[in-house]
């Protein structure tokens, strides 16, 4: 393993070098390097530096430039404008640069500098009842960021917070107890669709009795109590519900091509025991007071429509915990138990307010401090093609199985429409690729804090901004490599690069970056668009630049082929830390 510094940290570093030698009055300056279209970087910091050391940026900027020594990666520095520097790296520092990248398994990304330990709250469907767009949200975006962290070195420990707690649970249990046999499945294994059609049926049976007999609701409400005091049958029962309901989320997670591993579902019921102690403490400490029965947090600028304050519930007056003590619980324990220095949250902005409060009132408990990042990653709303929140026809919100299936569906039409010569079952498992990967993908092409449309159309088009397009620029790169026949792929620094494969080049090396950046803001789009960006270069490089036919020199089949390789592998690992894969052939 074997880290590679970017050419524009190589460039950063020389420059920098040069300025101090220059110009010694000037300090450690940043020259500011950044990517530019005029040349392959441009260094804007001379001019803040020329204004604090009232002189002239172009001179300066003269003095900067003769002052970097003969070298094999710097090919031209133009100062311009008024004291720009315009770079152009030399092809040689190109290739070079990318054969370190190949010979190594990370593609030369350095592990980051100061990795910790990253507790990541994601894909927390509730118990007994149907995943929708919103869980898929979560699910998407929090498993992007797990596999992006992890590249960069950081240990992440991953927390499904179900929902499996709360009053609703006195009201199942009780009407199960009353219908023993409605939760028993008829020998074999059950699916995840029939035990979530079991599970609804329930619900809406155990709702009606609910909502029309005010003994059974009385019953119900006892029968929470008898759960939260951990009576054994009760709690047996509840299990059976959470059983249940975990076949269907692991059914979905698998459609989704997902891997999620049951001790790190950890939901709600799993801080049960610290409840009592957390409110507890708020009190003792003064953060809570008691409110009209109720113990709660106030805040001095969350307020309701009618100006009153609007506190965090943490203690309900009838003595029942809520969603804020078993938030406030669970940072306890992941700060405390699993020394936590980041704690992130995959959770619709609809949320945001519940997470300010719960983290103000951690910090006020000190159970957060500088040395604990606590961040909401608060993502959009998923729209219909109308522009308004998802729903079926009926006004329903749509099922998250079903619209899964349609994109399976629609992919594989299009896998079929494509590849005549693939068998039935490899249409089948491409299509399930391309269509889950659509998905994914649209959900993680645009910054997570806006809505977006659900637009199966546009997403598995083979055109435009989509895992399709990316996808078949990658099997485009495997096919070249069984029409080369005969040559393989090797790095020719001494060769001069075409303007594409220029581009490519320096795109490639930018992977690190790309992926740094996306793991420390959170933003696996950035990623997202990285990859757009570098099939799009390759689609260039692959209409300017052949390969096999008409055909080049061998030196330069092969160092193409390099180029391509190392292209096709940066697709993989960039589109694996998304979720997606990238079949070989499509
Ligand atoms: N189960 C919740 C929902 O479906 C999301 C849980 C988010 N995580 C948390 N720690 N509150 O909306």
């Amino acid at each position: 393993m074997a880290s590679v510094p970017s050419l524009a940290s190589t460039v950063q570093q020389r420059l920098a070098d040069a300025l101090s030698a220059s110009l010694p009055e000037a300090g450690s300056a940043d020259p500011l390097l950044r990517r530019s279209d005029r040349a392959d970087f441009q260094a804007n910091g001379i001019l803040a530096l020329a204004k604090k050391l009232k002189g002239n940026p172009r001179e300066l900027a003269d003095k900067v430039v003769a002052a970097i020594p003969d070298n094999d990666v710097l090919k031209e520095i133009e100062v311009s404008g008024p004291g720009f520097l315009n770079i152009t790296v030399t092809d040689e520092a190109i290739v070079r640069t990318l054969a370190a990248r190949a010979a190594d398994d990370r593609l030369g990304v350095p592990h980051s500098a100061d990795a910790g330990t990253t507790v990541i709250d994601y894909a927390q469907p509730n118990v007994a009842k149907e995943m929708h767009v919103g869980h898929l949200r979560s699910a998407v975006i929090g498993a992007a960021m797990v596999e992006i962290l992890e590249f960069t070195g950081e240990k992440v420990i991953r927390r499904h917070h179900i929902g499996d707690w709360g009053t609703q649970f006195g009201m199942l249990i009780q009407y199960l107890i009353e219908h023993p046999h409605e939760l028993d499945h008829q020998g074999g294994e059950v699916s995840g669709e029939e035990a979530m059609s079991s599970l609804n049926r329930l619900y809406k049976a155990s709702r009606t009795v609910f909502d029309s007999d005010e003994e059974f609701k009385a019953r119900s409400r006892d029968r929470v109590v008898a759960l939260q005091s951990g009576d054994e049958e009760t709690l047996a029962l509840w299990q059976k519900f959470v059983d249940e309901s975990k076949i269907y989320f692991y059914s979905v997670f698998g459609k989704l091509d997902m891997e999620i591993n049951d001790p790190d579902v950890v939901g709600e019921s799993g801080y049960n025991d610290m409840l009592d102690e957390t409110c507890r403490l708020l009190e003792e400490s003064g953060v809570a007071v008691r409110s009209e029965g109720a113990l709660c947090v106030f805040f001095d600028d969350v307020k309701g429509p009618d100006g009153n304050p609007t506190p965090l519930i943490v203690k309900k007056s009838n003595g029942g915990y809520g969603y804020a003590a078993t938030d406030l619980s669970a940072i306890r324990d992941r700060v405390q138990n699993l020394a936590a220095d980041t704690l992130l949250y995959v959770v619709d902005a609809r949320q945001s307010l519940h997470f300010k409060m719960v983290f103000e009132t951690a910090r006020r408990a000190g159970w957060l401090n500088d040395k604990v990042d606590a961040v909401q990653l608060a993502f959009g709303t998923v729209l219909g093609k109308d522009g308004k929140p998802f729903k079926t026809r009926e006004g329903e919100t749509v099922r998250l199985v079903d619209l899964l299936d349609e994109a399976v569906d629609r992919a594989t039409a299009v896998v079929r429409e494509k590849a005549k010569d693939l068998t039935e079952a490899e249409i089948a498992e491409r299509g399930a690729q391309v269509g889950i990967g659509a998905v994914k993908y649209a959900d993680l092409s645009t910054s997570a804090s806006r809505d977006y449309k659900f637009d199966l159309d546009q997403m598995v088009s083979l055109n435009g901004d989509t895992s399709v397009y990316i996808q078949y620029a990658h099997a485009r790169i495997k096919s070249i490599f069984g029409k080369a026949g005969g040559i393989e792929p090797v790095a020719h620094p001494e060769l001069e690069l075409a303007p594409a494969e220029r581009a490519l080049g320096l795109h490639l090396d930018r992977f690190g970056e790309t992926v740094a950046e996306a793991a420390a803001s959170f933003e696996p789009h950035k990623l997202a668009a990285y990859l757009y960006q570098l099939s799009s270069l390759f689609t260039t490089f692959y209409d300017q630049c052949p390969v096999v036919k008409p055909a080049p020199p061998r030196e330069v089949a092969e160092n193409r082929l390099f180029i391509a390789d190392l292209t096709a592998r940066t697709l993989h690992q960039g589109m694996a830390l998304l979720g997606i894969r990238t079949p070989e052939r499509l």
